[in-house]
């Protein structure tokens, strides 16, 4: 990562990068206690860029300075890193694929980031809100059925749907894996169905409304077929507290600092 990219990222991200105390540099980076770390400097046991520091107000760039507690490289470890990515259809969500089929890799910053990878997935042809980090006991977390982490779908199916068809959804529908839970459903009118009707929907369509807390392999697309509606195209706007917002398809941005303090939280209860 370049320290412009570096610069960009919010701050709940962000390792501070000004120069900072040598003393806090330590504890940072787990070396000691803030006083222990003192105690460490006074003793001539570390160095900055070779030369022993003793005095308590040196300041350092973890950048660019190289910090060595009895020779050993003290470094501070990389946060976790949260991004969202608007995925367009025609991606895999997966890491390479064997076939040369495109895969959201390529449109997430994973040089920048080793380790990143997508929480969950969503199907070759869905597009809309994917979730790529980091921290793997989050996504953990996350996915677990017992977090109920909501996903809202947008969904455009076949035929003219009528409001009590979606009933069974709404208690819980049978699938060949075992019931659902029930879903909250309802029929979109054209202005709510602009992410996968941009242009209107077509005659003889329905767009439907869809939020699930399961993630089960083609969940939603099973359950709008059940009840008749086979699904042409679906788009998730939603993952647990996280919006789609702010980025154009195909693009990626980091979370800021309030999105990512929620999704901490709904990872954590
Ligand atoms: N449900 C589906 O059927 N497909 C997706 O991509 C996500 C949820």
């Amino acid at each position: 990562m370049t320290r412009d990219e570096r610069q960009n990222r919010p701050a709940a991200q962000e390792e501070r990068i000004v120069p900072m105390r040598l003393q806090r540099f330590l504890a940072r980076a787990g070396a000691a206690s803030r006083r222990g770390s003192e105690n460490l400097m006074t003793a001539g046991r570390v160095r900055v860029n070779g030369v022993v520091v003793t005095e308590l107000g040196a300041k350092v760039d973890p950048l660019v300075d190289e910090v060595t507690l009895d020779g050993v490289p003290v470094r501070l470890a990389e946060r976790p890193v949260y991004v969202m990515l608007n995925k367009p259809k025609g991606y895999l969500t997966t890491m390479s694929d064997p076939q040369g089929r495109h895969c959201v890799a390529e449109l997430a910053p994973v040089a920048q980031h080793p380790g990143l990878f997508p929480v969950g997935r969503l199907d070759k042809d869905t597009t809309g809100l994917l979730l790529f980090t980091t921290d793997g006991t989050l996504a953990q977390n996350l996915l677990h059925p017992s977090r109920h982490v909501s996903k809202r779908y947008v969904a455009l199916v076949d035929g003219v749907v009528r409001d009590r068809e979606l009933e069974p959804l709404r208690r819980g529908i049978e699938l060949d894996d075992g019931p659902c839970q029930p879903a909250r459903t309802r029929l979109l009118n054209e202005s709510e169905a602009a992410d996968v009707c941009p242009y209107g929907i077509p005659g003889g369509k329905t767009c439907v409304e869809v939020i699930i807390h399961e993630g089960r392999k083609n969940q939603v697309k099973r359950m709008l077929g059940k009840i008749g509606h086979p699904v042409l195209r679906l788009h998730r706007s939603t993952f647990g507290p996280l919006k789609l917002c702010d980025v154009e398809q195909g693009s990626w941005r980091y979370l800021n600092d309030e999105e990512t303090t929620a999704l901490l939280k709904a990872g954590s209860l």
